[in-house]
């Protein structure tokens, strides 16, 4: 944590440092298998704890950082956000949705558990993760109004018109023709969403102003599209290990892609164009804004 930029660490240092954060309070806000009943911090401990990026409670504090906020009362509410998502991953593996066998190099919570704990793994993390942002102590350290202004920004990011919304859509447009706009529409609301509510939450809490908020946001729209494009593009061409997920399931399924509708080149460069148009959103900020430079490149050079 405070991994200061102007120290010169690499973004693999910075990824690495903050990740361990994350991964050390998520430690400390889960129950473990010595609870009753053990079977679902078994099953919620095995797809949090596999792996992640972390990319999500990242951008949260890096969103923090750059406004001048302190990362420290934030990351609980970070890692709540990484919870949900979590729960979306579980249950976007389910052999309803894409039917999917490996994630986070491990096989799916529904392989290893059945489908009755993956399905209540994902119920848990979704509604434990609003506990966690509300509880006493992390409240405590959080003006009020903030947090219950990122609690429902959290909560519509996750929802009908988010997250939810968007796997609707993607499940509904397997194998159809769609325009796209409606492509678009997808992966704004499937991904892009909870990206954006990422940053608007670490910004928030840390009380930035509007005009920071609205750069931040625009930053935010703009990764949220790449990262998309980047996860369509790895699912083409990937390497499998690298990925710890499957590969070519998008093209056998007949989901709605932007390789699909543009070709890998014309992909590759709207994702380059996006990423140059977040890192121009963020001409306002000083140096404390450099992780987020680092990370809109990272989206597109990584390999997992
Ligand atoms: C995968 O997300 C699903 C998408 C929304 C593209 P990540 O690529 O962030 O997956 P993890 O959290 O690192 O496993
Ligand atoms: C995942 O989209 C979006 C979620 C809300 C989980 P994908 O289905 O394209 O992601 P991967 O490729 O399985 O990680
Ligand atoms: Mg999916
Ligand atoms: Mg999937």
């Amino acid at each position: 944590m405070n991994v200061k930029p102007n120290e010169n660490v690499t973004l693999k240092e910075y990824l690495a440092r903050q990740k361990t954060e994350v991964d050390g309070m998520l430690e400390a806000l889960i129950p473990d298998e010595t609870i009753y009943p053990p079977e679902i911090f078994r099953a919620v401990r095995y797809s949090l704890f596999a792996g992640g990026k972390r990319i999500r409670p990242i951008l949260c504090l890096a969103a923090a950082e750059a406004v001048g906020g302190k990362p420290e009362p934030i990351l609980p509410v970070a890692c709540a956000i990484e919870m949900i998502h979590t729960y979306s991953l579980i249950h976007d593996d389910l052999p309803a949705m894409d039917n999917d066998d490996y994630r986070r190099g491990r096989l799916t919570s529904h392989k290893v558990f059945g489908e009755d704990l993956a399905i209540l793994a994902g119920d848990a993390l979704l509604t434990e993760a609003f506990q966690v942002m509300t509880r006493r102590e992390v409240a405590a350290g959080l003006p009020p109004a903030r947090l219950l202004q990122v609690v429902r920004e959290i909560a519509e990011a996750a929802g009908w018109f988010g997250m939810v919304g968007g796997q609707v859509l993607d499940v509904q447009s397997e194998g159809q023709t769609v325009a796209p706009e409606t492509l678009y529409a997808i992966h704004r609301m499937k991904t892009g969403a909870m990206i954006l509510v990422s940053l608007r939450t670490g910004a928030i809490l840390a009380g930035a102003a509007e005009e920071a908020l609205a750069a931040l946001s625009d930053y935010g729209r703009q990764i949220g599209l790449a990262f998309q494009i980047a996860d369509d593009i790895l699912n083409v061409e990937g390497d499998k290990a690298l990925l710890g997920k499957g590969t070519g399931s998008d093209a056998a399924r007949g989901k709605v892609t932007f390789p699909l509708l543009l070709g890998l080149e014309a992909s590759r460069s709207r994702a380059e164009e996006l990423v140059k148009g977040a890192i121009e959103a963020l001409a306002p900020f000083d140096e404390k804004a450099e992780p987020l430079r680092w990370i809109a490149r990272y989206i597109l050079e990584r390999k997992s």
